[in-house]
């Protein structure tokens, strides 16, 4: 039925009609009472109510009640009885926050990240939303870009997995389905790779890194059904990804066998212009509908200028039909026709929202995404310790991190988290001044951390709650300097001198620059931006009753001029040996090494790594290695396997992940852990851009991170 349907509405539709049904604009144009004459962005962007009621869809309008009565008063103008898809930004929780992606991919488990998608699925579809502007998928080698924390990280293979997990996690196996909203799979492609960091820049990689490192993970979202896929502001190649018709239609489309929706970012279509690749918006309508990019947000190149193309003959209508049928094919599926409401319901939302069960979710899945970089055995605390907190971090509820909304109410602080572990138990707070004043210097350091000192002096041990100011991460959050500001690192230096041990806990959505405090931190706890149970995840850590699992999913540089610095690199024909051989690949005043390297992270147990080998059996390679927990903690350890290719057609990276087991181990107890090594996982794009698979030598390692590994050389 719903071909026929839809080809007969298409038929049915005018030109105006389908070009307004291939445009996003915000809700206050839908808000916006008909008596009203529209101003402002209206007017800019040139269109009227007439337009306004056949646009095909809205983006980050939220809740059942506003989003119903959007429906409604849509549907009654609209002349097919075409309803609105709504979309938004749901990347990491709707009202429950689960961590920043970056943080989950620190839990190296895909569960972990469908999980998250699933309970965001939940809420933002009673609450009215049909498909969210998420997994990001953008592979990040460069922590001056602020949306490094929307990423699962630096690696291609783990990116996908994450991707994949997080696109089943939102749309489970039925759009039509209560709890499911479609996703949309960002930002296509290689936004990550911006010059400098700096949002927005210049992207310029070779096709060879574009398809090694930057495309699996968008791959990885269509290979398992990703609905929609969203253009990315940058230019790939010299030419904006909005207008790229070799990567939108070629790849994405023919290569890829996408026949979904292809969204714009905002005003991409329009920016185009400002790239300096179309002349006009006539030219920016010709060239993204040909580039196969079906929805432009928030700009209006095709209502104002495509019908005169098509009526001129430069737009073939046959791409206007394409673009208009996937857009009501999405909303087929999503059931909208037969139900313009989904899963909208005020009191469901009500209960769904925060529920009980949705914040255990996001408490372990927090906690999985904590990582541990150091740990002179101070922890786990024990109770019954009288325990310090100093900093911005000690009180702040501010710990969602990007795209997750303003309302920090339901939060739980670190302070909340510690005392609810710990009733009873004296607990003191110092320097908790919300992180502008730490930054901006508001108050003169030396008085205040020397009141700090005084008051914390008689605890047993102390944490030290810094980081980077919430606001500094995200879209447009580029940063030069990843240091902590002068006042925290100065709080540490002196706390320290109390000598009580010193628990740092470092808050931010991207790898800084901690090198200055480590020596003076007798632990050290990454902890992200967690979301709503954050105190909870980082209190069941420090108190040992949840066992530290994380793995860096991006290295944390020595220092923000050795970056890019990722563990996946080429060798270059002149590598350093660590010594201080001149003429080598090296600084003069930096190791090449990072200060923590992708897949780094500590357990409060003892894993023990024995018998390493690589076997034939068969036609079989087998890797295999013996774990043993050597301490008397049970816990999770995560094996990664990694592959290098010796020599072939185009270098290769000295190391690629190309699998890893997360085992769990009780005190004193042993696993054997196997990797089949398959042809397909030494496969790699050569230089003509084939798939292929080279005969020759290839090193296979094992070990508990990308530094730390054993190796075997063998001959496939
Ligand atoms: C933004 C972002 C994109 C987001 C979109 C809609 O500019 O680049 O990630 O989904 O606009 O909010």
């Amino acid at each position: 039925m719903a071909k026929e349907f839809i080809e007969k509405l298409v038929k049915e539709m005018t030109i105006e009609e389908k070009l307004a049904q291939m445009t996003q604009l915000s809700p206050d144009f839908f808000d916006t009472d008909e008596s009203v004459d529209l101003t402002g962005p209206a007017k800019e962007m040139n269109i009227d109510t007439d337009c306004i009621k056949n646009v095909g869809s809205t983006l980050n309008a939220f809740g059942a009640e506003k989003l119903i009565k959007m429906q409604e008063k849509y549907l009654k103008e609209n002349p097919h009885k075409i309803p609105l898809i709504f979309m938004a930004d749901v990347i990491h929780g709707y009202k429950t926050i689960f961590p920043i992606p970056l943080a989950m991919g620190c839990s190296f488990n895909p569960d972990a990240c469908k999980k998250a998608a699933e309970v965001a699925a939940k809420e933002s579809s009673a609450a009215g939303i049909h498909l969210t502007f998420a997994p990001m998928a953008d592979l990040v080698r460069d922590p001056r870009w602020g949306r490094v924390m929307e990423s699962p990280g630096e690696d291609p293979y783990l990116n996908s997995l994450m991707t994949a997990a997080a696109v089943k996690g939102f749309q489970g196996e039925d759009l039509k389905e209560n709890g499911k909203i479609a996703a949309c799979v960002k930002h296509f492609a290689g936004y990550g790779a911006p010059e400098g960091g700096r949002d927005y820049n210049t992207v310029d990689i070779s096709t060879g890194m574009l398809y090694e490192f930057y495309l699996p993970a968008y791959k990885a979202a269509v290979d398992v059904g990703v609905k929609m896929v969203m253009t990315s502001f940058n230019i790939l190649d010299r030419i904006p990804s909005t207008a790229n018709k070799k990567l939108v239609r070629e790849i994405l489309r023919e290569k890829w066998g996408f026949d979904g929706v292809v969204i714009s970012d905002f005003n991409s279509v329009g920016e185009t212009l400002i790239h300096g690749v179309s002349e006009n918006g006539e030219e920016a309508a010709a060239k993204c509908i040909e580039a196969g990019v079906d929805i432009e947000m928030m700009s209006t190149c095709y209502i104002n200028f495509a019908k005169k193309l098509i009526e001129e003959g430069k737009l073939p209508m046959e791409l206007v039909d394409e673009a208009v049928t996937r857009i009501l094919e999405l909303k087929d599926e999503l059931g909208l026709f037969e139900n313009p409401y989904k899963d909208a319901n005020p009191e469901k939302e009500k209960e769904l929202l925060l529920c009980k069960e949705h914040r255990e979710a996001a408490r372990d899945v927090a906690a999985q995404s904590i990582v541990l970089l150091k740990n002179d055995g101070v922890l786990p605390l024990k109770k019954g310790l009288k325990v310090g907190i100093a900093g911005p971090f000690a009180t702040s509820r501010n710990v969602l991190g990007g795209w997750a909304g303003k309302d920090i109410e339901n939060v739980v602080s670190l302070y909340e988290g510690i005392s609810s572990k710990i009733p009873g138990t004296m607990i003191k707070t110092a320097m908790t001044s919300e992180l502008g004043a730490m930054q901006e210097g508001i108050f003169d350091v030396e008085d205040r951390v020397d009141e700090a000192c005084e008051q914390l002096a008689d605890c047993d041990v102390i944490i030290a709650a810094v980081g980077e100011s919430p606001s500094d991460v995200g879209e447009g959050a580029s940063k030069a300097y990843l240091r902590l500001s002068p006042n925290q690192e100065k709080m540490i230096f002196e706390l320290k001198k109390l000598g009580k041990p010193v628990i740092v806990v470092v808050f931010s959505g991207r790898p800084m620059e901690i090198k200055p405090v480590l020596g003076h931190a007798d632990a050290l706890v990454q902890a992200w931006f967690l979301g709503t149970e954050s105190g909870n995840a980082i209190a069941d850590v420090l108190f040992g009753d949840y066992n530290p699992s994380g793995r860096l999913s991006m290295s944390f540089p020595q220092t923000v001029g050795q970056i890019p610095v990722y563990y996946n690199c080429y060798g270059t024909g002149r590598p350093s040996d660590g010594t201080l051989q001149r003429y080598v690949s090296r600084y003069l005043d930096c190791p090449n090494e990072p200060l923590f390297c992708f897949g780094y992270g500590l357990s409060y147990s003892n894993f023990v790594y024995s018998g390493f080998k690589v076997e034939k059996d068969g036609e079989k390679i087998i890797a295999s290695v013996s774990i043993e927990n050597n301490s008397d903690i049970p816990g999770k350890e995560t094996v990664q396997l990694y592959i290098r290719d010796v020599a072939s057609s185009v270098v290769r990276p000295l190391k690629e992940l190309k699998g890893f087991q997360q085992i769990w181990l009780e005190g004193g107890e042993s696993k054997t852990v196997s990797f089949e090594i398959t042809k397909d996982m030494l496969k790699f794009w050569n230089y003509d851009l084939e798939y292929v698979f080279e005969p020759g030598e290839f090193d296979i390692m094992i070990g508990r991170n990308s530094e730390d590994v054993m190796v075997e050389r063998i001959k496939i």
